[in-house]
Order: C-alpha cells, then sequence, then structure tokens
C-alpha cells in the first residue's frame, strides 16, 4: 500500500518528466509548419470551423473600413462572440434613421451576422419603420398578428404556452423566398432565463465533419409548413380553411442544405427541422431521391452541428432589447427555461430571396 505521502513524491517526479517530455514534443512542432487544421483535433471540428471563419473576416471582429465608419457615426460596438453578435449602443431607434446609418447598420449585420440594441422604447409601428430601412415585410399567415399591424409577429409564451422555439432553426424556411432576417424586440422578460442563442451557419459549415459535407453539397430538401396546419390533427383548421390557405401559399418549396448567402457569398448550413420534410432529400444534379432512411440519417447528422457552444453566442434579453439576425448566416434558439411565467417578444420579418448554391465560392476555405 502506497502512503499519501509516498505518492506525492512520485507524482512530482512524474510531473517532471511528463514537463520535459512536453517541451520536446512542443520544439519539435514548433519547428513543423502546421495548418489551422492541424493544429485542431481531427475528431471534433468546431474550433476549425470558427477559426476558418475569423480567418475569413481577416482575423478581426469587425473591419477596419467598417469600425470607422460606425465611430463616424457615433455608434459604439460590443462583441459578444468571435465571428458573431454584436451590441450596438448609441442610437435610439425611435427616431428616424439617415441612409448613412441604415448603410452602415446593414455593414453590420452583414460582417456581424446578429445585432443587438437595448433600452429601445418604441411602438410596434416603429418597431415596422425599423424592419423596413432593410427591405419589405412579410406578413405571418399562421401566428397572432398585432391588430393594428400585419407585419408584427407576436410571440407570447406563459403558463398555457410554454415557449417551444427551443431548437436550432432559421425562419419560414416554408416560404419560396424565405426572410432574409427577422427584428425582435423584448416586451414581457421572465424574471429568469428565456435567452436567445445564436449559431454561426457558415463557421458551422467550414467545421463539418469533411465526409459529412461531401455528402450534402448537392442535396436539397422540401420544406412546408404542416406543422401550422396540425401534424396529427387538423389543428383547429377546417379542411376547407387548409385547402384554401394551400391554394394561395404555395406548399412545399425545394431549397438547398447549403446555402450560399447572396450577399457576401459566403456558404451557410441552411436547414430548419420543423419544415424540412424528413424523407424528402433528392440530388440536385440528377433528381434522384435518397430515400427515406438516407435522407433521415442525414438531416439528424446537420441537425447536429449548430448545438456546438463553440460556434454560439447568447444574448440576455432586457425589456426594451431588440434583435435583428440574418436568417441566411445564423441560426436561433429561444431557451424554454422560464416557464410558468410570461415572456413576450414581437417580431417582424424582412422579406428574402430564394435561395441557392454556388458550389464554388467556398472552395478556397475547404480542406480534405
Ligand atoms: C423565433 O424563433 O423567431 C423567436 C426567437 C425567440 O423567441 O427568442
Amino acid at each position: 500500500m502506497v502512503t499519501n505521502a509516498q505518492y506525492n513524491k512520485m507524482a512530482v517526479k512524474t510531473a517532471e518528466k511528463v514537463h520535459k517530455a512536453r517541451q520536446l514534443w512542443k520544439q519539435n512542432l514548433q519547428r513543423q509548419t502546421r495548418t489551422i487544421e492541424q493544429k485542431f483535433p481531427k475528431n471534433y471540428r468546431p474550433g476549425f470551423g470558427v477559426a476558418m471563419e475569423y480567418e475569413r473576416m481577416g482575423n478581426q471582429h469587425i473591419s477596419e473600413e467598417l469600425s470607422d465608419l460606425s465611430l463616424s457615426l457615433n455608434l459604439r460596438l460590443e462583441h459578444l462572440g468571435i465571428t458573431l453578435g454584436t451590441l450596438i449602443h448609441g442610437l435610439d431607434l425611435a427616431k428616424p434613421l439617415d441612409d448613412n446609418m441604415v448603410r452602415c447598420l446593414r455593414k453590420i449585420l452583414l460582417e456581424r451576422k446578429v445585432i443587438f440594441f437595448r433600452n429601445q422604447v418604441i411602438d410596434p409601428e416603429e418597431l415596422v419603420r425599423f424592419a423596413s430601412y432593410f427591405g419589405e415585410l412579410d406578413a405571418f399567415p399562421f401566428g397572432k398578428g398585432n391588430e393594428k399591424n400585419p407585419f408584427v409577429l407576436e410571440i407570447i409564451h406563459g403558463e398555457e404556452s410554454p415557449g417551444n422555439q427551443n431548437g436550432w432553426h432559421t425562419d419560414v424556411t416554408w416560404m419560396e423566398n424565405p426572410s432574409l432576417g427577422s427584428v425582435a424586440q423584448c416586451i414581457v422578460l421572465p424574471p429568469y432565463g428565456g435567452d436567445t442563442l445564436f449559431s454561426d451557419s457558415h463557421a458551422c459549415y467550414l467545421g463539418m465533419p469533411t465526409k459529412l459535407r461531401d455528402k450534402v453539397r448537392y442535396i436539397w430538401g422540401e420544406n412546408d409548413y404542416r406543422g401550422f396546419l396540425g401534424e396529427h390533427s387538423s389543428g383547429g383548421l377546417s379542411e376547407e380553411l387548409v385547402n384554401e390557405i394551400k391554394s394561395v401559399i404555395p406548399f412545399g418549396v425545394n431549397h438547398p442544405l447549403f446555402r450560399t448567402h447572396p450577399e457576401t457569398k459566403k456558404t451557410a448550413l441552411y436547414i430548419n427541422p420543423s419544415f424540412i420534410r424528413p424523407e424528402s432529400l433528392y440530388d440536385i444534379r440528377n433528381d434522384n431521391k435518397l430515400g427515406e432512411s438516407v435522407s433521415k440519417t442525414i438531416i439528424s447528422e446537420l441537425l447536429k452541428q449548430h448545438n456546438q457552444p463553440e460556434y454560439t453566442c447568447r444574448f440576455k434579453w432586457e425589456k426594451g432589447s431588440i434583435a435583428f439576425w440574418d436568417n441566411r448566416a445564423v441560426q436561433h434558439f429561444a431557451t424554454s427555461d422560464y416557464y410558468p411565467h410570461q415572456r413576450v417578444l414581437r417580431r417582424v420579418t424582412i422579406s428574402g430571396d430564394r435561395p441557392y448554391f454556388d458550389s464554388e465560392s467556398d472552395d478556397t476555405y475547404l480542406s480534405g
């Protein structure tokens, strides 16, 4: 039986030897030139994906040009994550914005993927005015709208309806032209929790297991809004109403699983688990269906990707806070950890365009 004192003596001697061996190993490594990829473990790649995305951003949170422009407009930027998420201080959205400011905010959104504001005292019309600076708006046919304004969706959770946006997703992929971005404001804050997390879909694409990425490169899938119609029952809607909805709002639209961002040209992993039909995947090069079992396996692998903490930043709401996310560049996840308390957000979505995938746009960032 080894006494504690004997054990400690051996442990100290061993530590010296281990330290020496590691020093030698490190010196050897430093003599070799290793790629960024070689520095990260092969079997867990999110760190590598983030590093590649950050490198593409010039190893800085934001470009110098945009940092100067923001300063010239008296904006102070507080970055929440390495490749995504910036809290913008110094702006009152109750006042109209001029073109210069809108251009600057749009550029910050494009570089940072999701932006935030605090303490905004604005009504639904002013929220709509803010969102409209960035494009036309989409009314939401399946939620509770603000009676005065069809573009404002109220997302209300509480004792009778626990939060259910707690899955990684990008908004409204059931649309032919899913939204460019969503602007949400916190109206009622629960006493604890209710944070929203955002995950970088570009870093996620770059950090995906290579085999999975190669498999998915040309795969598309069908998305629809049957979840809003009631998957297992009529969901309170008559057959007649369901048929009427389907006759005016296209039901079943095909989108690529990798999407080229139409402005930055970067590729994103693009999927919404609630709307993609699990058996629907097909190869765009020959229209061949992958079959239900392969489709389901691929989807379940893809759905694990955004969930890795390296890709994410977390936003803690305060009453009046606003988040504006680029649906083409991030996924989000609303934590449902505040039951039975109430949480209310107002959300406006900005119209987007038809997703496409340009297979060459990211080639320089892909590795074997
Ligand atoms: C959403 O999924 O659009 C809502 C986000 C949130 O409730 O934080």
